[in-house]
């Protein structure tokens, strides 16, 4: 067992035996460090002014990653690089991100800056060609209430173009002598902060622990935390555990580990379907998806996380592990009741396996939110149709988020459109069912009745995408329409 946490921050390397298992990253920059460049705005994930550089071994490759300091715990950076934006001038010479938003006037009042340019570092850093959209994607987790973003966009662009390296020479050799098996064990001499290298150490630290708070990528905890005050012992972090992490493409299935974060299955689960690439594009900005996990949308059991409509819909099933071994089971039956799941204590969700498309099956999934972008679902809709030759639908499965307390099928809708053609009469009788099957959530992100309204007409959308009408139906299409009409004007 070791009983510390090492990490770099620039080149220092950094040890340390005892600390909150549940501080942030964020204070112990602010407060113990004196790097106050890293800024306090939202404490939730949402506004990117604490933005700071991660680099980890993926492999033998480093890879860089933007996340939000404010909601990450401090112990869990054990293994990587953190890099603030005192990091990036280096003798005196701006990085290229800060020149180029210099060059472009990107700043203001100067209190987002430091996020945005160390998202954009990532970004370049990792070799991101200067595309605009992905530009937008990149700092969609920022906010600026100053600049406006397209001088920002401009910042981003030239120093995509230009290339701008990130760390320092030999850094990836230093982050791999911090690589072991041990167990980590650290905290504060009242609260203890746990982290297991490999499945079966979790296992049995697990058994001893059985109410520990299990904590992925922390972007749920984390609040818990910065915005709940609320006291966890002992926390057992997941993001060492190796096998958590790993991904299995079976054929006929994509398997998924718990541990797999936003970012890495974004690109596997396009491969299933473009609508699950959107999805994932929508989900949080990028600082969230970089730190967020699939096993943690899945077991935070909430309403309305994205994940499990869609995963719902494709029939995926849920592996438990625990004591006593493991334990399948389709993840329609994982959510038992509000924020409730039927896993005990001592049992982790250790993957999910995601049957792939057939050729005879149709897919499909909306997000409708308040924002386009970084925003939680007002509701979320998956809908997967099995057509037999003649074009009759034989089996039905539509998943929803936001319109129960737990994600759910509609049985009712997915009855009438059975033995049917999918058209947009099928699709507008099987809305109408909807009413029979929720009773949605009435709440400030939307109410009971806006929610079964959106339903239906998602129900409707897929029709009309289906029949091929050409109809803009999406906001991302729209965008793009607007945007091409006004170049050309
Ligand atoms: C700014 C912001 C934007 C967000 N946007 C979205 C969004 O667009 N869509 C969306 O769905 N969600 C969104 N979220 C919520 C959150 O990012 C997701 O739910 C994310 O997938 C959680 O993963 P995590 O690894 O961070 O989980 P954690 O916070 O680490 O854990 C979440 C819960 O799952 C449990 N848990 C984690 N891993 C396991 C496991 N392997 N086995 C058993 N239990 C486990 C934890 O104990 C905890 O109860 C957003 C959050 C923030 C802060
Ligand atoms: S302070 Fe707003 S995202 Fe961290
Ligand atoms: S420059 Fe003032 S908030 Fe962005």
């Amino acid at each position: 067992m070791r009983h510390s946490v090492r990490f770099y921050l620039g080149d220092e390397r950094i040890e340390i035996a005892s600390c909150d298992p549940t501080g942030t990253l964020l204070d112990w920059l602010r407060l113990e460090r004196g790097l106050t460049g890293t800024k306090e705005g939202c404490a939730e994930g949402d506004c990117g002014a604490c933005t700071v550089a991660v680099g980890r071994l993926d492999g033998a490759n480093l890879r860089w990653e933007a996340i939000n300091a404010c909601i990450r715990f401090l112990p869990t950076l054990d293994g990587c690089q953190v890099l603030t934006v005192e990091h990036l001038t280096r003798a005196g010479v701006p990085h290229p991100v800060q020149a180029a938003m210099v060059e472009h006037h990107g700043s203001q009042c100067g209190f987002c800056t430091p996020g945005f340019v160390m998202s954009l570092a990532c970004l370049a850093a990792n070799g991101a060609a200067p595309d605009t959209g992905r530009i937008e994607d990149a700092i969609a987790g920022n906010l600026c209430r100053c600049t406006g973003y397209r001088p920002i966009i401009d910042a981003g662009e030239a120093a995509c173009r230009d290339g701008a390296p990130l760390g320092s020479a030999g850094i990836a050799k230093r982050l791999g002598t911090l690589r072991d098996d041990e167990l980590v064990q650290v905290g504060d001499g009242e609260r203890r902060f746990l982290a297991p290298a490999t499945g079966d150490q979790l296992v049995a630290v697990l058994a001893d622990h059985p109410d520990a708070v299990l904590l992925s990528g922390g972007t749920d905890v984390g609040l818990w935390v910065t915005k709940d005050m609320r006291r966890l012992d002992p926390v057992l972090h997941l993001g060492r555990v190796r096998e958590l992490r790993e991904t299995r493409d079976d054929g006929a299935t994509l398997v998924l580990g718990a541990g797999v974060t936003l970012s890495d299955a974004r690109p596997l689960l396009a491969g299933l379907h473009p609508h699950l690439d959107e999805l994932l594009r929508r989900f949080g900005g990028e600082q969230v998806r970089n730190a967020g996990t699939v096993g943690g949308n899945l077991a935070n059991g909430s309403p309305i996380g994205d994940l499990p409509p869609a995963l719902i819909a494709l029939d995926a099933t849920l592996v438990l592990r625990g004591p006593q071994g493991r334990r399948k089971m389709p993840l329609e039956r994982f959510f038992v009741g509000y924020r409730r799941q039927d896993r005990v204590p001592g049992e982790f969700v250790e993957r999910v396996a995601i049957p792939k498309l057939r050729p005879d099956q149709i897919f499909h999934v909306s997000k409708v939110s308040k924002r386009f972008d970084e925003d939680i679902s007002a509701v979320c809709s998956a809908f997967r149709l099995t057509r037999d030759a003649a074009g009759l639908v034989t089996e039905a499965r539509l998943a929803f988020g936001g319109m129960a307390a737990i994600p759910q099928r509609a049985g009712a809708a997915e009855s009438v459109l059975l033995g049917r053609p999918f058209d947009e009469r099928s699709a507008a009788d099987a809305a109408a069912a909807l009413a029979d099957d929720f009773t949605p959530l009435d709440d400030w992100r939307a109410s009971a009745r806006y929610r079964l309204a959106v339903a239906g007409n998602l129900l409707r959308r897929f029709a009309i995408e289906e029949g091929g009408t050409g109809e803009p139906t999406r906001v991302a299409g729209l965008l793009a329409q607007s945007a091409a009409a006004s170049s050309h004007a």
